[in-house]
């Protein structure tokens, strides 16, 4: 969407903080020996709280509230009865809908103690959503955003995971622009427009370039032993720094 009045930018505010919110309360209730599913019901009732609805839930029929992936899972993980354990890598992407409007967020933490690449992935990930956040001005091309993420991922000698992109949000949980490619595509002649409304979401790697969909027709997975992290943001794009609403 792009903003059309100060009511859009006060209700995307409203459901960007709900979703950052529940993002921070279950990286931090988040324990060793605890279900998946209960991680992700902590999330349910805080968004519950707020009357917020799961974005793939609702937009998409996803079997949960929130998307936790684990270890060689990437993105789009079924809550269930697996057990997190000590030095898993976890994923948790929270979107949700208040009032026509829709944010979406992510992030990726070890539980308890972390190896020295896990580390190196997940900080990596974090300056390349910064690096991309800083090129997202209006007027610029919307290619920059891939550039950036490509040049940090070059810098830590890592991969992109390039079929997951970043797209627009805001009326809904995937909207125009769609697919904001995390490399440099010089194809793409698309500009960013003041007021336009995206999420940036890079996923570094170590091995893993593609995700592939496994049997439950959700959970995106790499190769077996692959570290990837992703970081991400919804934001409104304006002249200067985007307004971070996650
Ligand atoms: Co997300
Ligand atoms: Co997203």
């Amino acid at each position: 969407m792009t903003i059309e009045t100060q009511n859009d930018i006060d209700k995307l505010k409203v459901i960007g903080k709900i979703v950052a919110d529940t993002l921070k309360l279950m990286m931090k209730e988040a324990k060793v020996g605890m279900s998946s599913l209960e991680l992700d019901n902590i999330g349910k009732e805080y968004l519950e709280k707020f009357n917020a609805k799961s974005a793939p839930k609702f937009t998409y029929n996803f079997p949960g509230i929130t998307c936790i992936s684990i270890n060689e899972e990437i993105a789009h993980g079924i809550p269930g009865e697996k057990i997190l354990k000590d030095g898993d890598l976890i994923n948790i992407d929270v979107s949700a809908e208040l009032d026509g409007y829709f944010a979406d967020t992510g992030g990726s933490f070890v539980l308890g103690k972390s190896t020295e690449v896990q580390k190196k992935v997940m900080k990596a990930t974090r300056e390349a959503l910064n690096a991309a956040i800083a090129v997202a001005t209006a007027g610029a091309p919307l290619n920059l955003i891939g550039k950036a993420i490509e040049k940090v991922a070059r810098k830590h000698k890592l991969k992109i995971i390039e079929n997951l992109g970043s797209h627009g949000v805001g009326r809904a949980l995937h909207e125009e622009p769609a697919f904001i490619a995390p490399y440099f595509d010089p194809n793409d002649r698309r500009i960013l427009k003041e007021g336009q409304v995206i999420t940036i979401e890079p996923f570094l790697s170590t091995v893993t370039t593609w995700v592939e969909e496994a049997k439950d027709g959700w959970t995106l997975f790499g190769e077996k032993g692959n570290i990837a992290a992703q970081y991400e943001h919804s934001m409104i794009i304006t002249k200067n720094r985007p307004i971070i609403l996650t």
